[in-house]
């Protein structure tokens, strides 16, 4: 469904994606993950059109779309989620939830209607109509989603869309996540917790310096050895070890 080929980004002197290729088959949920600083966000940003391509190409279900803008990829189908989560603050739940929806329909009661369908879908329901600014970060993060699945995507990219929630927050979005899959979405997510990848994806790509260094199954590609020595300064080998993480069916 989405093909990278071969992406490349320098900021500077610094080579922050390089030719990097990967694939994303439909209806699975794959992984992206590597220490920070490793390019995965600006893989994402080259991927859904925000940043330009220095080279390489982004192929979505067989079209070139590698300079296209970021809401023609979003008509066609893709969109992502940010990193750092800034509602509009003066808007409504069910108003931000809405921005995405307009995207499928002009008329403000359609769009109304389907951001609270999706907001109830991601438990936002009894906060529609709170201002989004009083949001805890969980319920950001779920606004995030929500406001990108009202797009009515075929392809999800999520970055990094547990970070900053706590176990029982994870918990609970862990299953939101698989039953969006489920729906017939494809994802394609960021993400450092390792316990939420070796739960919910099939395949994970794995970046270092710009550079991809491993790929396959979570539980296989978290035991190589260059994948933990990339994460050996951020103690991730030893974390890996105490979650005990197991892929689920
Ligand atoms: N707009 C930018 N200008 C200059 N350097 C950037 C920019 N965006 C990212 N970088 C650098 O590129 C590298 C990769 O960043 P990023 O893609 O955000 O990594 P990750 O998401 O894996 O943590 C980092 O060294 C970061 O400082
Ligand atoms: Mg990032």
């Amino acid at each position: 469904m989405l093909e990278i080929d071969r992406l490349s980004k320098r900021f500077s002197g610094l080579v922050a994606v390089d030719d990097v290729s990967m694939r994303v088959s439909e209806g699975s949920i794959t992984g992206l993950i590597g220490p920070n600083g490793a390019g995965k966000t600006t893989l994402f940003a080259m991927t859904s059109g925000f940043l330009p391509v220095d080279a390489g190409n982004v192929r979505f279900e067989g079209a070139t779309v590698t300079s296209m803008p970021p809401h023609d990829r979003t008509r066609l189908g893709m969109v992502r989620t940010f990193q750092i989560v800034q509602p509009f603050a003066g808007l409504s739940v069910r108003e931000n939830i809405a921005v995405g929806a307009y995207l499928r329909t002009p008329d403000r009661v359609d769009a109304l209607a389907e951001a609270e369908t999706v907001g109830n879908r991601l438990g936002l329901g009894p906060m529609l109509d709170l201002a989004a600014s009083s949001l805890t970060v969980a319920g950001r993060k779920r606004l995030e989603l929500a406001r990108a699945l009202a797009t009515r995507p075929r392809l999800l990219l999520l970055d990094e869309v547990l970070a900053g929630l706590n176990p029982t927050e994870i918990r609970d979005i862990l299953p939101v996540i698989r039953s969006i899959r489920d729906d017939g979405v494809t994802i394609f997510m960021i993400e450092h917790i390792m316990q939420a990848v070796m739960n919910l994806c099939e395949t994970v790509y794995v970046l270092n310096e710009g550079k991809l260094i491993a790929e396959g199954a979570p539980a296989i590609v978290c035991s190589e050895r260059p994948v933990i020595e990339a994460y050996l300064g951020q103690g991730a080998a030893a974390r890996l070890q105490a979650e005990g993480g197991q892929p689920h069916a």
